[in-house]
């Protein structure tokens, strides 16, 4: 197995953990709402607006260096997902692109037409096939997760499809609970069934490498700020479904490839950043290849990691009285990423008081607000602890004792 740089390592890229006037960073436990950033993302950010800054496809050395850019970020995004680079559509954030292209893709559906939904994912992938349930008379039927563990049961899937099934909306891993789908058995059975499938990969991508060839999906969304990347979107989406979605566009806007589904000026220094953020996952290993290969060993790498930390933090949040966690126990089923309650205590008065001791973690519901609706803690919510790249184990003991010292 190639080796993962080590966490100290790691953690030097990121400014983010450099002391001020020697007192140490907050331990960041936020990375499911959004990580750091190390500074070769930064980098290209700033880089891309001090000498490159132009609009697209015009003939000037600024606007040709932005249209290389922009086709070298599509590329590391293809290696990413394990895609096409024509299939690589740029946004502002997955909810925006989500929403776009149920909108072009609802315009092609009659009432009566239905599209499955589940109990476990955030709304970004509820909302946007909800919405055309108003505007086209879709019908939305919903795949419900066990409450406590987050875990969708693929025999529940087969009874909500029809040969009006036009779309699954799943979500790759949930961002409250950490559960994993299993994105190519549910691309099988929607697929036998005629209907496309959606995945939201928003948490998914920050822990493990994404095969949208082998899994099957027709989309997948991401966004690279949940990956050590700045804030923005991205969209695969499988080339011939691509060029047939009407999705709203302006006339004079290209018409043909991943364009056609973008609206308006993208952010080019969040495509630098999030490219660079590729490259750098792509460089955590000593692994030979290419970038998808590099990337792929990354993600086996830093799965292990961060699943040996997460188990201890586990078993810690279980010794601490009054504490419930949600979701699976450590094991391949699930992310790094726990939601839990204290009896007595709210959610974000837990999340205050950490805050105190140093410990940046979130609290409420994380707009999986079906699956805390479902799960009994809303409105109030979870507090929620995720690994990412740059957690320590010190990190994780400061931020046991911080919960049991109440
Ligand atoms: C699982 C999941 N899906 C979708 C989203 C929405 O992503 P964005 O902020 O890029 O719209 C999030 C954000 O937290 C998420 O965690």
């Amino acid at each position: 197995m190639s080796m993962l740089r080590p966490v100290e390592a790691i953690r030097a890229d990121f400014p983010a953990f450099e002391s001020t006037a020697g007192e140490a960073p907050p331990a960041r436990f936020d990375g499911p709402g959004g990580t750091q950033v190390p500074r070769l993302v930064i980098d290209a950010v700033a880089d891309y607006l001090a000498r490159h800054n132009a609009n697209a496809h015009w003939h000037f050395p600024a606007s040709e260096r932005t249209d290389a850019l922009v086709a070298a970020a599509r590329e590391a995004f293809a290696a990413f997902v394990g895609g096409g680079p024509d299939e690589i559509v740029f946004g502002p954030n997955m909810t925006s692109l989500a929403m776009h292209v149920a909108r072009g893709l609802g315009r092609q559906w009659v009432a009566g037409d239905e599209v499955v939904v589940t109990g476990l994912d955030h709304h970004a992938n509820v909302a946007p096939w909800e919405a055309l349930v108003v505007e086209r008379g879709v019908v939305l039927r919903w795949w419900e997760a066990d409450p406590e563990t987050g875990a969708l049961d693929l025999e529940d899937l087969p009874p909500l499809l029809s040969g009006r099934t036009r779309l699954v909306a799943l979500g790759g891993a949930s961002n409250a609970l950490g559960t994993l789908s299993d994105i190519a058995a549910t691309a099988r059975v929607a697929h036998a069934h005629g209907a496309l499938l959606f995945v939201d990969a928003v948490h998914l991508a920050a822990h493990r490498s994404l095969d949208v060839t082998a899994s099957g999906a027709d989309l997948l969304a991401c966004s690279p700020y949940k990956f050590y990347g700045p804030h923005a979107g991205v969209l695969w989406c499988r080339r011939e479904l691509l060029e047939a979605i009407e999705a709203p566009r302006l006339r004079p806007a290209p018409s043909t490839g991943p364009e056609r589904l973008q609206t308006g000026t993208p952010s080019f220094e969040a495509i630098a950043g999030g490219a660079a953020a590729v490259h750098w996952l792509a460089s955590l290993t000593d692994a030979p290849g290419g970038m998808r290969d590099r990337l792929v060993a990354t993600f086996t790498a830093l799965a292990a990691r961060e699943m040996a930390l997460f188990a201890h933090l586990w078993d810690g949040l279980g010794q601490i009285d009054g504490l419930r966690r949600f979701g699976l126990p450590p094991g391949p089923g699930r992310t790094a990423t726990v939601s839990c309650t204290l009896a007595g205590e709210a959610p974000l008065a837990t999340a205050a008081r950490l805050a105190r001791h140093g410990i940046s973690a979130s609290h409420g519901n994380f707009y999986a607000l079906t699956a805390a609706e479902r799960a009994g803690v809303h409105p109030d919510g979870w507090l929620r602890l995720g690994i990412s790249a740059y957690t320590t184990h010190d990190e994780v003991d400061r931020a046991l004792a911080a919960l049991a010292a109440r």
